[in-house]
């Protein structure tokens, strides 16, 4: 395999981060760090399929970068940057424009459940969305993206793509002297026991940013130590005391988002807090919860606090990390370029 390992991830800046983008992939990005070539990004052109204010663009992108280093991403060790800051990443997102299929789009269940019943009139951006997302990766050659369970279906696509790239120009490449496989057939890293953490009020709904039914169900990055145990403490249950095995958690959604995130917050298993807690009620396991995430989350929500009020520190950051993934970028491109046949 030409290919050595390398990470990318993202996230969107399209409104305020919580715990499922910490337990999904913020806090899985940081051991990674010490072992790989890792790649951060701040997908600002993605949040923009959807209409941002630009106020709100500015304040999340700060926002994630503030809670990649509160949570212990160090920038001398992995690229940290904003996406737009990278115009490679549009060039290339307009080539796959041209290899993917229509179909292959339309298929994404994640614009499906966007664009709703409304296709007509959402951005053309929304629907080439995930092709903008193969070329983050693939822009840097990633052999490995760790993200929640609900980017699967995108990192197939991704696969995909790579894949007829590498068909389509199949001889290009081979005349170029390119290795044959151009693109890596990227592999997504799923795994933990939070990749899809659920609505505190309702445990058959996914937690995300944009849940407006209740602010009660989503516990956000920044909230304070008040607002995380409010939340844990009011959060949706059933009258049964844990089971003693995972097993006994199948038909209860909340009982098993909560012992998830219990999990996911203390590095353990999902068997070693049944191991625990087996038995006992949520009047016992909740308080021992909202301690777990206080002192998981509090303190990061001060750093992040005092690094979004002087951005300043973080302006130099991801200008450096943009330059060195342009450096990356510019190399790759520059074949592409070369590949497709774009004379210059
Ligand atoms: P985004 O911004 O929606 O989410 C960022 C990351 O958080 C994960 N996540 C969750 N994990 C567990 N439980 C949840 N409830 C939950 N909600 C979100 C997501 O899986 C993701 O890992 N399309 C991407 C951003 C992106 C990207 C990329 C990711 C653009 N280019 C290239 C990886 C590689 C997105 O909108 O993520």
């Amino acid at each position: 395999m030409p290919f050595t390992n390398r990470i990318f991830s993202g996230i969107k800046p399209s409104g305020d981060l919580h715990l499922g983008n910490y337990l999904g992939a913020i806090k899985r990005f940081v051991p990674l760090q010490d072992d790989f070539e890792c790649i951060y990004c701040v997908v600002d052109m993605h949040a923009i399929t959807v209409w941002q204010d630009p106020a709100d663009l500015r304040r999340w992108t700060y926002e994630i970068a503030a809670a990649y280093l509160a949570a212990g991403l160090d920038p001398k060790k992995s690229i940290i940057f904003n996406q737009s800051q990278v115009a490679e990443h549009a060039e290339l997102a307009w080539v796959f424009n041209c290899v993917a299929r229509m179909g292959w789009m339309a298929r994404m269940t994640q614009f499906k459940d966007k664009a709703g019943k409304n296709s007509e009139n959402v951005s053309l951006g929304l629907f080439a969305y995930p092709s903008l997302m193969a070329a983050d990766i693939l822009l840097y050659k990633a052999t490995h993206v760790p993200v929640g369970e609900d980017q699967k279906q995108h990192l197939e696509l991704t696969r995909d793509i790579a894949a007829k790239f590498n068909n389509d120009f199949g001889p290009a490449i081979a005349a170029k002297g390119y290795e044959e496989e151009y693109f890596p057939q990227t592999e997504p890293v799923i795994a933990g026991p939070a990749t899809r953490v659920m609505s505190l009020r309702d445990g058959t709904r996914k937690m995300s940013k944009s849940d407006a039914a209740s602010d009660m169900a989503t516990i956000y990055l920044m909230d304070d130590a008040d607002a995380i145990a409010k939340k844990i403490k009011k959060a949706k249950t059933d009258p049964e005391p844990l089971p003693s095995e995972a097993q006994g958690l199948d038909a209860r959604p909340e009982a098993a988002n909560l012992v998830s995130i219990f999990a996911a917050l203390a590095d353990k298993s999902v068997d070693d807090v049944l191991a625990e807690y087996g038995g006992q009620g949520f009047g016992a396991f909740k308080p021992a919860l909202a301690e777990l995430a206080v002192s998981v989350l509090a303190p990061q929500a001060t750093e992040m606090r005092r690094l979004v009020a002087d951005p300043g520190e973080i302006d130099t950051i991801l200008r450096d990390g943009a330059d060195r993934a342009r450096a990356l970028a510019e190399t790759t491109m520059a074949e592409v370029r070369d590949i497709v046949g774009f004379v210059r």
